[in-house]
C-alpha cells in the first residue's frame, strides 16, 4: 500500500490528524490495532479545553458535541471541609466542555469513514522504519507494508512509534507518582454542577460527570492497589468521606457501570521527531490525569503537525517539520509542569510528611484567596490558546 502520510493509531491524535490533512487535500491511511467497537467504548477522560472545541468547530467536527456537552465556567477545590469555587470563565473568558473522549472518538471515526478515509481496524503495526517511512502491519492474517512520505506515530504509550526511534536518538523524562486513581462511572445524577477536586487527609478525590444521569468519580489509591479489594460499597463510603463538607452536600450514588485503576505518571520523549517519523499525543508524552490535559495536548500536537506537513507539500519548505518537535515541546513542558503541580498539591503524599501537608494547605489557601494565583491556575486549566497557523 502507498499513501502520503501513514498514521499509526486511531485515537484522538491519529483521527484528528487524518481529518486535518484531508481538509488540506493530503491523503493518509490510518492503522488501528483494536476493533472499531473497542475504541468507541474505551472509557477515558472527558474535559475539553476551549481551544480544542474551537478547533473542532472550525473543522466541522463539533455538531454532536454542541448538542450533548456540558459547559462549565468554574470548578471547586475542596479542603478542610470547605469548598472554594474558582470562577474559570470570569478569570479567563474561556469555558470548559465536558464531553467523553470515547464520544469524540466516535465522532472522529464516523467523519473519517463518511469521507471515505482509509482506516483499517484490527491492523496492528509491528514495525516502523523512520528512514523509509514504511510501516509493517498485520491485517486479515497477513503481514503487509504501507509506504508513505511521512509516518505519524499516534499509537499511544504502548505503541510501536515510540520504540521505533533508536534509544540513543531520544531522551526520555519520567516521573512516577506514588499513587494511582481508582475511577468509576456511575448511574447517578451529578451531585454538583461543576467538578470538585478534594484534597483530603484520607487522600485525593474527584467528582466529575458525563451527563445529567452519569457521574464520573475518582479516588487516590496505592500504586499496587487491587480492584478486588474495592467492592462498590467501599468505594461509595470512601467517596462520601473524602467529599464530605460543611454545607450539607450529599453525594448521590447509584449502580457502578465501570471501574478501573490507572497509574499516574509524567513522561516525555525528546525529540518528538526522528527522520520521517513524527510522534504525537501519548506516544510522545503522558501527563497525570489531574489536570485533564492528555487529550488536549494530543490535539495541540496534531495541529502543529498538520500545518507543518501542509507547508511541506505546498511549498517544499520543511521549516515546520524541522521545528515540529521544539514547537510542541514548549507546550508539553508547560502542561507537564501544571499537571505535576496540581497533582502534588492535591494528593496525600504516602510518607505522610506533616510539613509537606502544611505546605499543600498553604498553597491551596493562597490559590483560593489570591486573584493573581487563581488566574494563573485558571488560564492553565482552561488551556492556553492553540499554536498559531494550526
Ligand atoms: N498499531 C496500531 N494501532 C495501535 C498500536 C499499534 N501497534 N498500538 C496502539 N495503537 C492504537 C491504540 O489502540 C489506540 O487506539 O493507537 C491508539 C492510541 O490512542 P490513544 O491512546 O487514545 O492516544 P492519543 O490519540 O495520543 O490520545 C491521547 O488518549 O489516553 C488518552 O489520556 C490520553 O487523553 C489522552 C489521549
Ligand atoms: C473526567 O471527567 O474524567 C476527568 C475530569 C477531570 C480530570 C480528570 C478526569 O482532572
Amino acid at each position: 500500500m502507498r499513501t502520503q502520510v501513514a498514521i499509526v493509531g486511531a485515537g484522538p491524535a491519529g483521527l484528528l490528524l487524518a481529518h486535518l490533512l484531508r481538509l488540506r487535500g493530503i491523503e493518509s491511511v490510518v492503522l488501528e490495532r483494536q476493533s472499531r467497537d473497542h475504541i468507541e467504548r474505551r472509557i477515558r477522560a472527558g474535559v475539553l479545553e476551549q481551544g480544542t472545541v474551537d478547533l473542532l468547530d472550525e473543522v466541522g467536527l463539533a455538531d454532536r458535541l454542541h448538542r450533548e456537552r456540558l459547559v462549565h465556567s468554574g470548578l471547586e477545590l475542596l479542603f478542610d471541609g470547605t469548598g472554594h469555587r474558582i470562577p474559570l470563565t470570569d478569570l479567563t473568558g474561556r469555558e470548559l466542555t465536558i464531553y467523553a473522549q470515547h464520544e469524540l472518538v466516535k465522532d472522529l471515526v464516523a467523519a473519517h469513514l463518511a469521507a471515505g478515509g482509509p482506516l483499517l481496524f484490527e491492523a496492528p503495526a509491528s514495525a516502523i522504519d523512520p528512514a523509509t517511512a514504511t510501516v509493517r502491519f498485520q491485517h486479515d492474517g497477513r503481514t503487509r507494508e504501507l509506504t508513505a512520505d511521512l509516518v505519524a506515530g499516534c499509537d499511544g504509550f504502548h505503541g510501536v512509534g515510540r520504540t521505533a526511534v533508536p534509544a540513543d536518538a531520544v531522551t526520555a523524562y519520567d516521573h512516577e507518582y506514588p499513587f494511582s486513581w481508582l475511577g468509576i462511572l456511575a448511574e447517578a445524577p451529578p451531585s454538583s454542577d461543576e467538578l470538585i477536586y478534594s484534597c483530603h487527609d484520607r487522600g485525593f478525590a474527584l467528582h466529575s460527570m458525563r451527563t445529567p444521569r452519569i457521574t464520573r468519580l475518582y479516588l487516590q489509591v496505592a500504586p499496587d492497589e487491587r480492584l478486588d479489594d474495592w467492592p462498590d460499597e467501599r468505594i461509595w463510603t470512601e467517596l462520601r468521606a473524602r467529599l464530605a463538607r460543611d454545607d450539607g452536600f450529599e453525594l448521590a450514588d447509584g449502580p457502578i457501570l465501570d471501574k478501573g485503576i490507572t497509574a499516574l505518571r509524567s513522561h516525555v520523549v525528546e525529540p518528538m521527531r526522528y527522520d520521517k517519523l513524527f510522534l504525537a499525543g501519548d506516544s510522545a508524552h503522558i501527563v497525570p490525569a489531574t489536570g485533564a490535559k492528555g487529550l488536549n495536548l494530543a490535539v495541540a500536537d496534531v495541529c502543529v503537525l498538520a500545518s507543518a506537513i501542509d507547508e511541506w507539500y505546498r511549498t517544499g519548505r520543511s521549516d515546520g517539520l524541522d521545528g515540529y518537535s521544539d514547537t510542541c515541546l514548549r507546550r508539553v513542558w508547560r502542561v507537564q509542569h501544571f499537571s505535576w503541580w496540581m497533582t502534588t498539591m492535591l494528593h496525600l503524599l504516602p510518607d505522610g510528611d506533616p510539613f509537606a501537608r502544611r505546605v499543600q494547605l498553604a498553597q491551596l489557601r493562597y490559590l483560593v484567596s489570591s486573584t493573581a494565583a487563581a488566574t494563573s491556575f485558571a488560564e492553565n486549566y482552561v488551556g492556553l490558546p492553540l499554536p498559531k497557523g494550526a
